[in-house]
This record gives C-alpha cells, structure tokens and sequence, in this order.
C-alpha cells in the first residue's frame, strides 16, 4: 500500500490547476445509461472512483473509450448486456447506486447491489427507492440487491425529499427524464454537481427546469439523444487547495476556481484571516497577515459549508489563534481525522458532532493514517505546516479522490512524495 512523505514548514507559491469535478463526472456517467447514443463528458478527472464507474458500466456492457489521457470519456450504451450491477464492482463505491435510476428508466429493470463506500456513517439509500417508487418503480430487496421493476415503464409524480440528499436528487432526477408525464422534486438538493447533472441531460433532450433551487420540475420525454459536455470544476479539490497557502503561508492561484462554488467556504476564510481574490484565471489564496484565527463552521446542503471540506478546514483550525468548534450536520460519524491530527500535536475535543479545536502554535510531524477520502487530505495539508516528517499510509483512499496530488502540491514548493510499497 503506497503511502506518502511530507517534510512540513515551507510556505506554498504558485499556481494549482483544478480538475473537473469527481462528483459531477460519477453522476454525468451513468447518464449514458439513458440514451442508446454516444455520450461524451470532457474535463473529467483522473481518479480511481471514475475508473471503478467506467468497470461498473463496462460490466453493464457500456463502452467507455478513455481519450486524451483520461481527460474525455467516449461513452455508448447502445447495447447493454444486463441490467445487473455485481456487488463486487458497487461495494467499492457509493456512487454506483447512481446506475438504479436510469437503467430502470430506460430498461425498465434493474437489479443493483446495496453500495459501500467510505466508512462516515450509516448512508442508506432509502431515500433513492423511495423517489423511485414514486415514479411507479416496484422494488424489492433480495440477498443484497434492490430489484427493481416498472413494467410499461415509469410515471411522472410529485415527490418531497423529507431532508435533502444529493445522490437521491441525481437518481430521481435522470429516472424522471423518461418518465410519462410531468415530476416534481421538492427540498430537491441544489449542489453545483445537480445543476451540470440538468445541463447535461437537457444537452440530451431532456425537459428540466428549476435545477440549482429546492424545486426540480422535469417534463418526461420518449427518448434521450447523443451530448458532449464538460464537467463542472471541482469545488472540493478547489478548497482543498485554497486551504494549502492559508495553512502553509505564500500565495497559490487555483486555476479554472470559481467563487460562486465556494462562497460559504471562502467567507469563513476571510473570517479566519485568509484573503481569497478572483483573478482572470481563477482564485487567488494567501494569508492576509500573520497567524489564523478561529473560526466556527457548521456544515450545510449547498450553498452551506460542505461536509466534503469540514476536515480540511480542521486542519487549518489546529494552528489557529484561539477555538473553533466546527459541528458536522450531515454525517454522524466523520471526525475521524481528529484523533490522527491529534498524533501531530492538535488539541480536538469530540463530542457527537461537535468538535471543539484549540488551535496551538505548531503541528509536528507524525506517522498518520488516512481513513476517508476527504480525512487523507486533511492530514496532508496538516502535514505542509507541520515540523518535521510526516507518513500519511492508506492513501488509498486519497487517490479515489484527488489526481496528482504531489505533483500539483509539489509544484508550489511542497517537499511531498509517494512512497509506493
Ligand atoms: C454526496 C457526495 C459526497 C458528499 C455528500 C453530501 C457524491 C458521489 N458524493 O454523497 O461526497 O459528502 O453528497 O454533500 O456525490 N441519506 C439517507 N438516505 C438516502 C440518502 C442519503 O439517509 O437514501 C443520508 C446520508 O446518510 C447523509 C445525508 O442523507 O447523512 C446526505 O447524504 P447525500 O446527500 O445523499 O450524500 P451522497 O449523495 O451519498
């Protein structure tokens, strides 16, 4: 299992270019499942997760050609050979249970493993079956799988998320694109991630309005033609990087970052003493002047903060001057990055959802593990500040979610590299 080596303390200097967004691309994916035209997504990201949806659909009997190093995916579901998705390819990844909603809409069968994915929390699906059952679906769950039925296909309906979930917005939402009739989604999710979702699929022929508010409403269409479309940029990579000068110290410019997709975020950096400027080419990020200060985060649906950057945010608050408690909202157990950054000298308290951080001068290198995407990388911007060497193992889960993570840190001066075993 490869691991990586930070030598911490060097203030960061350059410029970080930003992929598309990973959790755009895994639901722009499975949309190919709606048309028996080609689909072709550009600006895709070079990550793990996306290799394990090109097998999911591949086992479906999709193509995908990658293109230009991985960059454009050439996608055709012309002829697919089953409508069941092996619990060997979705227990990898959350993610997959994104192929129910249109293998369903377009086949009107599908047999799909209960997903895993990453170890923060319980994350059922109840919410996807019960949107899909709304539309006119009959589901039954057998030895792990949900079967799910709608014979002479699926009905447009009203349907009210009870809280909102961005997976289930994106299954009901691609489902009711081939649905008879009119769909309403209510408290529907408004991530940037659900808007290039809608973009993309009206590219397709599709009939939506209202995406990126809490009210969807999506006219059925007979059938769904060939789209090229470009992946949103990746707000989460994106805070991740702007928060490496504001740990580290220096200026780094996020190319292609937009402030529209990390308002929330880059308000509670300015709160913290880190000045974020819009330049021609993206973001650019530095310290306004000397230590950071606390500040208290509470994470939200878009466009709140989102859970995806609280443990990154952490991160930052360990070396802050004075307390921050930051309060997780939508996920119960995701703070498991705090007792790791306390091996490098932070100062954590948790409690159910909250943590309460009182930042100290200066982490110290440790060796550390990575336990979640977003909680690996956490550790390494820990890491770029602290004194001395510092082992992240299991990076695993760091590459299912960020491409070329030494490289692009590395050419801002960070002393990072891979250590592959
Ligand atoms: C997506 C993102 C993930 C992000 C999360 C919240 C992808 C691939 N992943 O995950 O990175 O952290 O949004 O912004 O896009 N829930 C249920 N029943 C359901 C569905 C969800 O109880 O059927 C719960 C979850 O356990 C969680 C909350 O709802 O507590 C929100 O989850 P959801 O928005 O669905 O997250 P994902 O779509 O899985």
């Amino acid at each position: 299992m490869d691991s990586i080596l930070v030598k911490g303390g060097g203030a960061l200097n350059g410029e970080i270019p930003i992929a598309g967004a990973k959790n755009a691309c895994l639901t722009l994916m499975p949309a190919t499942l709606l048309s028996d035209e080609p689909l072709t997504l550009t600006n895709a990201p070079r990550l793990s997760d996306i290799r394990t949806m090109t097998e999911l659909l591949g086992s479906l009997g999709a193509e995908v050609t990658k293109l230009q190093d991985g960059q454009v995916l050439a996608m055709s579901s012309h002829d697919l050979s089953t409508h069941r998705a092996e619990y060997d390819i979705v227990r990898k990844m959350r993610a997959s249970i994104l192929v129910l909603g249109p293998l369903l809409a377009r086949h009107g069968q599908a047999e799909v493993s209960l997903p895993g994915g990453c170890a923060i929390g319980a994350r059922p699906v109840d919410l996807h079956l019960r949107g899909l059952e709304a539309l006119g679906a009959e589901l039954e769950l057998k030895d792990g799988y949900v079967h799910a039925e709608a014979r002479g296909g699926l009905k447009g309906a009203e349907f009210e998320f009870p809280f909102v979930s961005v997976g289930a917005t994106e299954n009901i939402l691609m489902a009711a694109t081939l649905a008879k009739g009119t769909t309403v989604l209510r408290n529907a999710a408004r991530e940037p991630e659900i808007v290039d979702l809608a973009q993309c699929l009206r590219k397709m022929g599709a009939q939506i309005e209202g995406e990126g508010t809490d009210t969807i409403t999506i006219q059925g269409v007979e059938r769904l033609h060939g789209a090229t479309h470009p992946v949103v940029t990746d707000r989460i990579e994106l805070g991740t990087y702007m928060l490496a000068p504001a740990i580290t110290g220096g200026t780094v410019e996020c190319l292609g970052g937009r402030m529209d997709l990390v308002a929330a975020f880059a308000e509670k950096l300015d709160a913290a003493g880190v000045s974020v400027e819009e330049t021609a080419r993206g973001l650019k990020v530095s310290r306004k002047n000397g230590r950071i200060s606390g500040v208290d985060v509470t994470t939200e649906p878009f466009p709140g903060f989102p859970t995806d950057l609280q443990a990154q945010m952490m991160a930052l608050l360990c070396t802050a001057d004075g307390v921050s408690v930051l309060e997780e909202k939508i996920f119960e157990n995701r703070f498991m990055h705090a007792p790791e950054l306390t091996r490098m000298g932070a100062q954590i308290e948790v409690h159910g959802g909250t943590a309460t951080v009182t930042g100290v001068e200066r982490l110290k290198g440790a060796p550390v593990m990575a336990t979640d995407l977003r909680a690996s990388v956490s550790l390494i911007l820990a890491a770029l500040a602290a004194e001395g060497e510092t082992v992240v193992s299991r990076v695993y889960h760091l590459d299912r979610g960020y491409e070329r993570v030494e490289e692009k840190l590395g050419a801002c001066g960070a002393h990072i590299e891979r250590i592959s075993s």
